[in-house]
């Protein structure tokens, strides 16, 4: 007969570096999204109004888990990210490991039109240099965007494959990989079966209108499966961990 449990037990509290911990050392492909309680996965096209500290806390040791954080071309036009920073202790946690002390950003992009004065290139050095990953025999033409330039084999639509991408990005050692979306790449991720896990942040709030979920993509023949494997809670989100059924890349 089936029964419902609580799954949120009131045990002890866990900081970063907790977190750290319980999100483990494995190999993997992570995504980290959040979306209000009507689904919504941004409130006037950015997704600020939905994050509060205990998802940036949950953000940042899964960023400390990776090994590159990867992004598409959209998330960086809206949401304009820069170096990828850590607190001392993460960055220490992580060099113990084997880790670089910060993960790599890499980009998905498609069209080769991202303003060279984002921050995503303007606020990063020679030693924080975003990766941009691109179409073979797409035009990298655009001068300096001060970045290192990845080519990987064109998918149907002329953008870069995403498992080509994967496969790549674990061939340079970079074999933890979290993607922070946006909803268009993770819903390719998900969709070919390339992500291992899914973290889901539900914000408390409710949005209303038709904007973005947290994929968008034409509707799956077959809808992802995913199995709950954990559930935290902050004052009033909810984290909910998954596995998703996978291939190998
Ligand atoms: N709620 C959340 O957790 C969350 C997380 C991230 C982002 N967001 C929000 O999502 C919005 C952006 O959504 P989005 O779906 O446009 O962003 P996205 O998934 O980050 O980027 C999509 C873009 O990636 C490029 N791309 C590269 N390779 C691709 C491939 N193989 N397939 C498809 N696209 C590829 C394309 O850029 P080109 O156009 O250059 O071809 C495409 O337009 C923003 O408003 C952001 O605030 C929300």
């Amino acid at each position: 007969m089936p029964v419902l449990r609580r799954r949120i037990p009131s045990g002890d509290p866990l900081g970063s570096s907790e977190l750290l911990e319980w999100l483990g050392t494995d190999l993997g492909v992570r995504a980290n999204m959040v979306a209000s309680v009507d689904g919504r996965a941004t409130v006037n096209g950015r997704v600020g109004h939905l994050t509060g500290p205990a998802d940036q806390l949950l953000l940042v040791a899964l960023r400390a888990w990776c090994d590159v954080l990867l992004v598409g071309a959209g998330t960086v036009r809206a949401e304009g990210y820069g170096a990828i920073d850590l607190p001392e202790e993460l960055q220490e946690l992580r060099v113990q490991r084997g880790q670089a002390p910060r993960p790599v950003l890499a980009v998905l992009i498609g069209r080769h039109d991202l303003d060279p004065a984002l921050p995503v290139f303007s606020e990063t050095g020679p030693d924080t240099r975003p990766w941009l990953i691109s179409a073979a025999g797409s035009d990298t033409s655009r001068p300096d965007r001060n970045a290192h330039i990845l080519e990987v084999s064109a998918g149907e639509d002329g953008r870069p494959s995403v498992r080509e991408a994967l496969q790549t990005l674990r061939g340079a050692g970079l074999g933890r990989v979290l993607s922070e979306g946006g909803p268009t790449i993770l819903g390719h991720l998900l969709g070919q079966g390339l992500v291992n896990e899914l973290f889901l942040t539900v914000s408390p709030q409710v949005v209303g209108g038709d904007g973005l979920r947290i994929v968008h993509v034409p509707e799956y023949q077959n809808p992802v499966e995913l199995t709950l494997s954990d559930v935290l809670g902050g004052a009033h989100e909810v984290f909910l961990r998954y596995a998703a059924g996978t291939r190998p890349v």
